[in-house]
């Protein structure tokens, strides 16, 4: 099919799949446009890139079915906090029960207002959550990824191995298969604790944190790095001293200390790019893989993040908008949000890849455009 026949295609398959979006759209897009839309978290190859950020829409098996249901790709489950065998934690301040979210303009865009925090449920209920996604995984039918806040010291302090070892070897076991895939969550509002005032201390974190989590199981790690509350330089910083881990996600919300509370929007996918844009292209050496988040609402900003190094993304406050802001008049959130992310024929992620072929900066390989050749240093 021509460049102009693709598009004439795409906005009758926005318009059809407003009422339903196809499970499997993957294969549809590939035998329709010939667009390979293969992404890759941790490791994992993933049919499309987009995936669901840790937090509150993911704390309950009935919300990891939806999105199995849905088609998205990848889930990360809401953060629990480390506890050592006798269920102490050392951020058991982050294990706060707040329900109340609202969803709010920010500039052009939207963020979501919460002053919780972590898992606030036991850690028996937190390892049956573990459970429920360790089978949806192994039926192929959504990559569910567990998320751990474990202790983090003072720099003259040692790591409270204890606490690595227990809810590490937990989860190890209530996933069975090895190795486990987890995500550490350095989150926004650690970022205004009086912990991180000080970037050594937070450079050991990020240098150390992978041993410590390795040490009691076959992991593969990913990091979810912070904005820290410094400048772009110590960002990139951040990023290479976490260069032991296999995948850092980035990066989480921004932290806006006088109302105390995180947030999102233009200003956090303003910062994330600029921090990424340094350090590409051509993949700068040692960082690992890379899965965005922050700010992503549309298929061009999933492109932004990928012409920076992300092959994936996470991500929370498109998938909470109020209804009438999707196009889809039927289905799930998870579905509705997919069916914008991907089918919008002016910014979903299949007309950008389109548009970038007429423009001769994506070209064809084997007759496919692929999502993966969007990455600096993947298209040789
Ligand atoms: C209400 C809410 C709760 C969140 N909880 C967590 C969490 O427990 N762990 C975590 O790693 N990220 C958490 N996040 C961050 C999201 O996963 C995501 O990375 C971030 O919001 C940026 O993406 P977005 O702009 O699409 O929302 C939370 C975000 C929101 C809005």
């Amino acid at each position: 099919m021509s460049n102009s026949g693709s598009l004439a295609s795409l906005t009758r398959d926005f318009e059809r799949f407003k009422r339903e979006l196809p499970r499997d759209f993957p294969s549809l897009v590939r035998d329709t446009y010939r667009i390979n839309l293969a992404a890759r978290y941790l490791g994992r190859p993933l049919p499309h890139p987009i995936g669901k950020g840790s937090g509150q829409l993911s704390l309950n098996s009935g919300q990891l079915e939806t999105d199995a249901e849905a088609g998205l790709a990848f889930a990360v489950l809401k953060t629990v906090i480390a506890q050592d065998a006798a269920g102490d934690q050392s951020m058991a301040a982050w294990a706060i029960h707040e329900s109340k979210m609202k969803v709010e303009r920010r500039g052009a865009g939207w963020t979501v207002t919460w002053k919780g925090r972590g898992w606030d449920r036991s850690f028996d209920e937190y390892l049956a959550l573990v459970r429920a996604g360790r089978d949806l995984t192994r039926a192929g039918r959504l990559l569910a990824v567990p998320s751990v806040k474990y202790h983090l010291p003072r720099l003259d302090e040692a790591f409270r191995d204890s606490e690595y070892a227990y809810t590490t070897r937990a989860l190890a076991t209530a996933w069975r298969d090895a190795p486990l895939l987890l995500e550490k969550d350095f989150s926004p509002t650690l970022a205004g604790d009086a912990l991180a005032e000080e970037k050594q201390q937070i450079l050991r974190w990020l240098r150390e944190v992978p041993q410590r989590i390795r040490a009691h199981g076959d992991v593969r790690l990913s990091m979810k790095l912070m904005n820290a509350r410094f400048d772009d330089d110590f960002q990139a910083e951040m990023m290479k001293a976490a260069a032991s881990a296999d995948a850092l996600v980035v990066f989480n919300r921004l932290f806006d200390s006088t109302a105390g509370v995180a947030y999102g929007g233009p200003e956090l996918s303003d910062r994330n790019l600029r921090v990424l844009a340094c350090l590409t292209p051509g993949a700068s050496p040692g960082i690992p893989e890379l899965s965005g988040t922050g700010d992503i609402h549309s298929g061009r900003m999933i492109v932004h993040y990928a012409l920076r190094g992300c092959s994936s993304v996470q991500l929370h406050t498109f998938f909470q908008l109020p209804l009438e802001e999707y196009p889809a008049t039927d289905g799930s959130r998870t579905q509705r949000a997919l069916h914008a992310l991907v089918f919008d024929p002016r910014d979903g992620l299949l007309a950008v890849m389109l548009e970038r072929e007429a423009a001769g900066t994506l070209a064809r390989r084997g007759g496919e455009l692929r999502f993966l050749d969007l990455l600096p240093g993947e298209d040789r």
